[in-house]
């Protein structure tokens, strides 16, 4: 059922709160870089520690976001969907994750529309489930499902503040997820207790501290250990949860999840 993750991450060496491009970001705010670096290497830890390989990306400066390695692209299969992002602050670093990608061996292919990976693109169990609303554009589903060859589901994220789907649901396993019904559509909302019936079902409170920001293994769900709450409740459903503080993170509205990006060879 679990078997060792291959994930990437970068760094937060030149992690900043410089510009606003969701809610979470306060340029005026405080943040204090040598926490960010330090909460970061905790995650690292806790991956390490599971068992699971984390390879590193090198941080490049004037990239303040970059740590969010789950932004640079979508790998399944030993294909690598690269991305395009919204906003021009963050648009250096799409070639930089391409880059790595191809030295890795995995066969690249870069989208035409929008697309921020697996902020917005997460597989789970056989089909990939695609946020849509905020970022990753509509039309950047359909290039996904070509290229990665998977069933491509489309979610509607409609609170600003879950302006990522792994910022709204999480995949728990092959055929469970966690999520916040109030982030989705209507009609997403129905689409999602179709395909999920058993889904935990997260509060606002857990979401409100990027609870749903999770890296699950199958069992061992690394999750921010400010969501009491979906702790206790994945607990009860058999995951095992682990806490993990990246709260100076949170500033630039990222958690766990953000700053991993799972490599599927
Ligand atoms: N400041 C970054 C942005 O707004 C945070 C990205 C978080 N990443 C994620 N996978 N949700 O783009």
């Amino acid at each position: 059922m679990t078997s060792p993750r291959r994930y990437l991450m970068c760094r937060p060496t030149h992690f900043a709160v410089t510009y606003r491009i969701n809610p979470w970001m306060d340029p005026t705010a405080p943040y204090d870089n040598a926490l960010a670096v330090a909460q970061w290497e905790s995650l690292r830890r806790a991956f390490l520690d599971l068992g699971h390989t984390v390879d590193l990306i090198d941080p490049l400066p004037g990239l303040p976001d970059m740590v969010f390695a789950a932004n640079g692209g979508t790998i399944v299969d030993g294909r690598a969907l690269g991305v395009q992002f919204r906003d021009a602050e963050r648009a250096d670093e799409a070639p930089a994750y391409a880059s790595w990608f191809r030295e890795q061996g995995l066969e690249v292919t870069m989208p035409k529309h929008t697309n921020e990976g697996e902020g917005d693109i997460l597989l789970a169990g056989d089909v990939l489930l695609a946020g849509t609303g905020f970022r990753t554009a509509h039309a950047s589903h359909a290039e996904t499902q070509e290229f990665l060859q998977r069933p491509v589901i489309t979610l509607q994220l409609v609170d600003p503040a879950y302006y990522h789907l792994d910022t709204a649901l999480c995949v728990l396993d092959e055929t469970n997820v966690a999520y916040l019904p109030e982030a989705f559509s209507p009609g997403s909302r129905s689409v999602l207790r179709q395909l999920f019936p058993n889904a935990i079902i997260a509060t606002p409170e857990d979401a409100a501290v990027l609870g749903l920001n999770a890296v699950s293994d199958g069992r061992n769900v690394v999750l921010p250990v400010q969501a009491t709450e979906l702790s206790a409740a994945l607990a009860r459903a058999g995951y095992h949860p682990i806490g993990v503080d990246v709260s100076e993170l949170r500033k630039a509205g990222g958690g766990p999840k953000c700053c991993t990006l799972e490599v599927r060879p």
